[in-house]
């Protein structure tokens, strides 16, 4: 047990302390809570290891995959069953009305449940205060649940690996709170909305990823006015200019726009200095390689191969990191004037 020096615990904690260790264990949860967690259960066609959600058990918050905080407020703020080695088989079924009634609800996470199927459920919209849905890795299908923009506390929202079909929704640009989104490998297609600019309003820097999917059209200036952190488009269907993404003075860390169709020229474009991550290889990009990439110190991730690159590679201490392998095919890079790749 770690030895705690009490004095330097701030008053408040040590009350908080005395409060964890002196209040007797909560009796049960609160009883709407258990009833929308019994009904939930019902709802999915098996109940995968909900063995001990059942009626002879009254403390809900003890049950697996369910949590109450604070403890003996005996309401439910989150419910995790993330299937990570498939050995109870998941669950499988619609996602049940009844998640809906959970108020306290601020974590949910129901993740690798292949046979998890169809849309989301309207009723997650009255789960004001939400801040993280993680439903990656299941077979939900439809259009993506533009309604879940309404929740104006949720800060994490992961959809990815799914079978969401259809475009990306306007409403998809006005979450109030969004930090990370992740839309990766669904069957999206359309365009990136030029809504997307209204993102910046969001609290930042913003971790978006919309790879593996069947977007399309040109890159929307309105791309480049959030405060990103991440931005992952890779193996879609991009084109034209992605410049407005660049700049100097951007806080942004990691880029991705691989396997795309996006086509300009780089030769004027000031890199993010604090890219650590910027993948670009399999475009359309031309023109040469800026000096200015050498200011880039935490750029350990980089690749620029089968574009249509130019000219001379810009020796220096960032350049110099990457081998041959990281420039491959281009129309005619060179490290110098008498040695091309
Ligand atoms: C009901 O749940 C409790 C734990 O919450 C468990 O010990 C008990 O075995 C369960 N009963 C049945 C019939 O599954
Ligand atoms: C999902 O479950 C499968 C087994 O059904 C397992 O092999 C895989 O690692 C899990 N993946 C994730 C992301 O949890
Ligand atoms: C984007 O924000 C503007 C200004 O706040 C607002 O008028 C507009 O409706 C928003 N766009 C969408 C698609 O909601
Ligand atoms: C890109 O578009 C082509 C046809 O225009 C299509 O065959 C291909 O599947 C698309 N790829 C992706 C990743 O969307
Ligand atoms: C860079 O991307 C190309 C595909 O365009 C790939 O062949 C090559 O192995 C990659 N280089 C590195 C270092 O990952």
């Amino acid at each position: 047990m770690a030895i705690l020096n009490l004095q330097l615990v701030p008053i408040p904690l040590l009350v908080l302390f005395y409060f964890l260790l002196a209040s007797p264990p909560a009796l049960a949860c609160d009883a709407g809570d258990r009833a929308a967690l019994l009904k939930i259960k019902a709802g999915f066609l098996n109940t995968g290891k909900f063995t001990s959600w059942n009626e002879s058990s009254a403390d809900c918050c003890a049950w697996d995959g369910v949590m109450c905080y604070p403890l003996d407020a005996g309401r439910v703020t989150s419910l995790n069953y993330h299937n990570i080695d498939g050995a109870s088989g998941g669950l499988s079924g619609r996602l049940p009305d009844e998640l809906g009634d959970l108020p306290f609800l601020s974590n949910l996470v129901l993740q690798n449940h292949s046979n998890v199927y169809g849309v989301l459920p309207l009723t997650l919209t009255r789960l004001t205060r939400l801040s993280f849905l993680n439903l990656a890795h299941n077979s939900l299908s439809g259009a993506l649940p533009f309604f879940l923009s309404q929740i104006p506390s949720l800060n994490v929202l992961d959809l990815s690996f799914n079978k969401f079909t259809g475009l990306i929704p306007p409403e998809f640009s006005n979450f109030p709170a969004l930090e990370y989104l992740s839309l990766e490998d669904n069957h999206l297609e359309g365009v990136i909305p030029s809504t997307i600019g209204n993102l910046s309003k969001s609290v930042s820097p913003l971790h978006v990823s919309l790879s593996h999917n069947m977007i399309s059209g040109d890159i929307p200036a309105e791309l480049g006015v959030p405060n990103w952190g991440m931005l992952i488009l890779s193996h879609n269907n991009l084109t034209g200019d992605a410049t407005p993404l660049f700049g100097a003075n951007k806080a942004i860390t990691y880029m991705d726009l691989s396997f795309n169709k996006l086509k300009f020229d780089m030769t004027e474009i000031d890199f993010p200095v604090k890219l650590e991550k910027l993948t670009l290889q399999n475009n359309m990009i031309s023109g040469s390689i800026p000096v200015q990439i050498n200011q880039l110190r935490d750029l350990y991730t980089f690749n620029v191969s089968d574009n249509q690159l130019c000219g001379l590679i810009p020796a220096g201490p960032v350049m110099n990191r990457f081998d041959d392998t990281h420039f491959l095919r281009n129309k005619c890079l060179c490290r110098s004037k008498d040695k091309c790749l």
